[in-house]
């Protein structure tokens, strides 16, 4: 599977979204990466469903919608009718209705994605592997852009995917998110990540064709 980038508009100016995924669209990317912080579940605050519903109208890149939010089963209809593609949300946030939430998503035919802290074991999202379709692993603490990679999470990624490999999920992607740059990437696809998330890097670049072509060279 070819190694599929997902920049995340975190670090994109918001007062010219439409410009800033033109521009990410140009050099090359297939998924935009949408970061929904609701200021509890992190200690940030971003953007809502409505914010996701006026990118679609836009775009047709792939809508990929990480929900840092404590009450994913609440808010992920709304996110669906918003026209998201893949939804991904934490494990940490309702553990007790992780399945429920997965299978909501699946119904409505998007893609369903549950990302891991730092802190969290791997181990925690065996038992999701074979409802999924994207597994989110964190490479930093959820909530800002430009943080530094932990690179004591990496085992995780191997881990994934021989979840995969035991549950013969071929087509699971394995995210990471956080911190990635051109040589942390290359760490993630090597254990077997082949979704990249990146902020920062990207869109602090001069050149935002050059930055993206970096990260799978
Ligand atoms: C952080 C977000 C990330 C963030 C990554 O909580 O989930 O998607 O935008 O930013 P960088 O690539 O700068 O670490
Ligand atoms: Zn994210």
């Amino acid at each position: 599977m070819e190694t599929i980038i997902s920049p995340s508009i975190l670090s994109a100016d918001f007062a010219n979204l439409e410009r800033d995924i033109l521009r990410i669209k140009k050099a090359g990317a297939k998924w935009v990466h949408i970061d929904v912080m609701d200021g509890h579940f992190v200690p940030n605050i971003t953007i809502g469903a409505p914010v996701v519903k006026s990118i679609r109208k836009v775009t047709d890149l792939v809508l990929d919608v990480h929900l840092m939010i404590s009450d994913p089963k609440k808010y992920v209809k709304d996110f669906i009718k918003a026209g998201s593609d893949i939804i991904t949300f934490h494990l940490e946030a309702q553990s007790d209705s992780t399945l429920e939430i997965i299978k909501e998503i699946k119904e409505a035919g998007k893609l369903a994605g549950v990302s891991i802290k730092p802190k969290t074991p791997v181990e925690a999202i065996e038992k999701y592997i074979p409802y999924l379709d994207l597994v989110l692993i964190m490479t930093v603490e959820p909530g800002f852009g430009g943080q530094k990679f932990m690179h004591d999470c990496v085992q995780k990624i191997a881990d994934v995917k021989e979840y995969a490999r035991i549950y013969r999920k071929n087509d699971l992607y394995i995210q990471v998110d956080g911190g990635i740059n051109d040589k942390t990437s290359k760490i993630c696809t090597k254990l077997g990540a082949n979704s990249l998330v990146t902020g920062s890097y990207l869109f602090n670049s001069d050149d935002i064709s050059l930055a993206l072509r970096s990260l799978c060279e």
